[in-house]
């Protein structure tokens, strides 16, 4: 005869109905990895790069950016003109009857050295603004521009000039020079040619 204990559990009248021992755990099955269509560690790295490199490139260009709005505010274009006020060496530097260009290139003024002294004159047409020139031959200023004539003294007598290049203040400085000033001019056809500062006295 059987004790309990060896009886089997489908004879066992306790256990009757019951699932006698647990289903065994599922054994995971390791996930077979597809293969991809393209490498997606490739793609991330490649796309962290890019990244990385657009990063540095914007910083860059904010870096030359920044600099040359630090320069420019450093080196402001500015047009340097020379003063308006020059000294044109000393009256003993003139031949009477002389026309000098010394002064023309750098600050568009003739020189005219007189027997009874001396007068500027603006170097600039007053039709457009061009630079004549003094052609001693015919003892006139021709502008290459438009064809205007001026005589020696600045009156206009040809071309579409509508009227006299302008005089210039003439004075000694202190230390003897002649002291020209651009800035205030003597209009013949305001009459402003008889002013006392419009022709420099000097025998
Ligand atoms: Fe001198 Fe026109 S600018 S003639």
């Amino acid at each position: 005869m059987e004790s309990p204990a060896q009886q089997s559990p489908a004879t066992d009248p306790t256990q009757a109905g019951k699932n006698p021992t647990p289903p065994p755990p599922a054994v995971k099955k390791p996930k077979q990895d597809k293969a991809p269509a393209e490498d997606p560690g490739i793609w991330r790295i490649s796309r962290r790069n890019f990244f990385s490199v657009a990063g540095w490139a914007s910083f860059f260009v904010f870096l030359a950016t920044s600099t040359i709005a630090t320069l420019r505010m450093m080196f402001p274009r500015i047009l340097y003109e020379p003063p308006s006020a020059f000294k044109a060496g000393f009256p003993s530097d003139y031949i009477i009857g002389e026309v000098s260009e010394k002064y023309k290139d750098d600050y568009r003024v003739w020189i005219i050295r007189e027997a009874d002294g001396f007068y500027a004159l603006s170097a600039i047409c007053t039709h457009l603004g061009c630079t004549p020139r003094w052609l001693a031959p015919e003892l006139k200023f021709k502008c290459p521009c438009h064809g205007s004539g001026f005589r020696e003294s600045g009156i206009n007598f040809e071309g579409p000039a509508p009227r006299p290049l302008e005089r210039l203040k003439i004075s000694l400085a202190d230390d003897g020079q002649i002291l020209v000033d651009r800035a205030i001019k003597f209009r013949f056809e305001n009459g402003d040619w008889t002013k006392p500062d419009a022709y420099l006295t000097y025998t």
